[in-house]
């Protein structure tokens, strides 16, 4: 999966991130590139990759749709994208309008499903990513239990020359064993072939 979820709040409004989808386009880049067949949920408006399906999605609901129903047959999951914790407990059907008078608004939010938390495959290889602004590594071995993954991939989303729309990356990867591998600074590219190196060991 790549880029952000999109939360609608009406018809033209929406809540979402900063992901630019970059980093998920790099993988399924890097795994053609493996040999392998790559299908790609993207809410991201990136060129296509030549060789890999790819199917837009927009909000977190569609996204998990299209994810559940394609690891019923994949061997490894991905899950790059940063997908919306929340969403608007209500999507109005009309644009709201501003009334006079009022200078605070209340957006009430319901919490979404964990994708790749939710999903269960006996043989399925679960990748997750961890974007942290503090405490990387302790949040990532958090998250990789918590959310049952074979592999976490963390970055320090406070690093400047990484990150969010960069072709760069600097992550650490973080296995079932607990250690953390520092992989530095690398395109994105790269640091996507790193990763499938690990998943290449996880596939046996
Ligand atoms: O909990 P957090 O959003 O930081 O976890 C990040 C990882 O979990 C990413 O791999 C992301 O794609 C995945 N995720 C998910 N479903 C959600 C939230 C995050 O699959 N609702």
């Amino acid at each position: 999966t790549a880029g952000g979820t999109r939360e609608a709040i009406d018809p033209v409004r929406f809540l979402s991130n900063h992901s630019s989808g970059k980093m998920g386009y790099a993988i399924a880049e890097a795994a053609r590139d493996r040999g392998a067949s790559v299908f790609l949920v993207s809410t991201a408006n990136l060129p296509d990759p030549v060789g890999v399906d790819i199917l837009r999605v927009s909000s977190t609901a569609e996204m998990q749709k299209v994810v559940v129903k394609q690891c019923e047959t994949a061997d490894v999951l991905l899950m790059a994208a940063a997908v919306s914790d929340w969403r608007p407990a209500d999507v109005a059907e009309q644009k709201m309008k501003k009334k006079s008078g009022e200078d605070k608004w209340n957006l009430s939010l319901v919490r979404n499903s964990d994708i790749v938390g939710s999903i269960e495959g006996k043989k399925l290889i679960k990748v997750g990513f961890a974007a942290e602004s503090q405490r990387l590594k302790q949040n990532a071995r958090k998250k990789l239990k918590s959310k049952g993954l074979h592999l976490v991939v963390g970055n320090d989303i406070t690093a400047e020359d990484s990150g969010f729309g960069s072709d760069n990356n600097r992550v650490v990867l973080i296995g079932i064993d607990g250690r953390a591998e520092d992989l530095g600074l690398l395109t994105k590219y790269q640091t996507a072939y790193r990763i499938l190196d690990k998943v290449v060991s996880l596939l046996g």
